[in-house]
């Protein structure tokens, strides 16, 4: 495996791969198996595997966890290399955003709600580092978690609408055995704050079971999940959504398939389940 960190050898490490399927799996880093996922997929589809490895610091808000995030790229570069990965990609923040940096991709509508809503310009800074990566690395296949169910949906939408040649791979959340969404930022959680943080996945549940008890509208189900959520006392809810799951837009009424999305901030942490909830009736 190749570490590459500068935007020209990457450029040049591709331009004589011209028949070669490229897989390229976007991160921040600090890897768990939810990531590990999405590189042995990749590994499968294509002939080359790039990871790209960059914490980018145009999509995190003032006060958020840009510098706290945790980083270990000897323990990353291992982790990708057993996992068959070919190339790791982590250029500079200084390479990507010159001083004279002025371009960025604005998707609009589907980043109006749930973490568009909550953390302005987060989506901002994610189109443009994708579409720069994508044109860094030009993948024929590019690896996203339903974890980051809107971010997914900002990214293809993007590839369609400025017809990008990349085909966008959705992979399923990866879970830890009792549950919980893997995350980079479940490290921050404490023992206490670890067992707190089962409240996200355990109300998704909640939820699709009142739903098969025939509870479909929207507003009831969303205020039966925080009512759940509430009842953890180490938990402070950002938002708790029921939307259409293509568009994202709010809903009445769940009919045959709907998005429940939360961000939760148990302590200080804040983390984001989903699930598509399914009315079988
Ligand atoms: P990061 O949080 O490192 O996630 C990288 C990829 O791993 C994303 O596609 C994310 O959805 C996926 N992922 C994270 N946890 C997962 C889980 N438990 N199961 C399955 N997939 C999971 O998302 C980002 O980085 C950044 O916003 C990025 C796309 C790299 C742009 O900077």
């Amino acid at each position: 495996m190749k570490i590459i960190t500068s935007i020209n050898e990457m450029r040049s490490y591709i331009s004589n791969k011209t028949n070669a399927s490229i897989g390229l799996v976007p991160t921040m880093g600090y890897f768990h198996d939810g990531h590990l996922s999405l590189m042995k997929q990749a590994r499968i589809d294509n002939d080359i595997v790039v990871v790209s490895l960059f914490v980018n610091p145009i999509q995190f808000g003032p006060k958020e966890d840009l510098k706290s995030y945790p980083r270990d790229i000897d323990r990353d570069a291992k982790m990708a290399e057993d996992t068959g990965v070919d190339i790791i990609f982590t250029p500079d923040a200084s390479e990507m955003y010159p001083n004279d940096y002025c371009t960025y991709i604005d998707v609009l509508n589907i980043t109006d709600s749930l973490c568009g809503a909550s953390r302005l310009g987060h989506f901002r800074g994610v189109a443009t580092v994708l579409t720069k990566l994508f044109n860094i690395v030009q993948p024929s296949h590019a690896y996203f978690g339903m974890k980051d169910y809107q971010q997914l949906r900002v990214v293809q939408q993007m590839v369609k609408d400025l017809n990008i040649p990349t085909e966008i791979v959705p992979m399923p959340t990866y879970r830890e055995p009792d549950g919980l969404a893997m995350s980079s930022r479940n490290t921050y959680l404490n023992a206490e704050e670890r067992k707190a943080a089962l409240v996200l996945s355990k109300s998704l549940e909640y939820a699709q079971q009142q739903l098969n008890q025939g509870y479909n509208s929207a507003e009831d189900l969303k205020s039966k999940v925080e009512n759940f959520i509430l009842a953890e006392p180490l938990a402070n809810i950002d938002y708790v959504s029921i939307v259409d799951d293509k568009s994202l837009n709010g809903i009445i009424e769940v009919k045959d398939t709907a998005l429940l999305a939360l961000a939760v901030k148990i302590g200080k942490t804040r983390l984001i389940d989903n699930t598509i909830l399914k009315n079988s009736k």
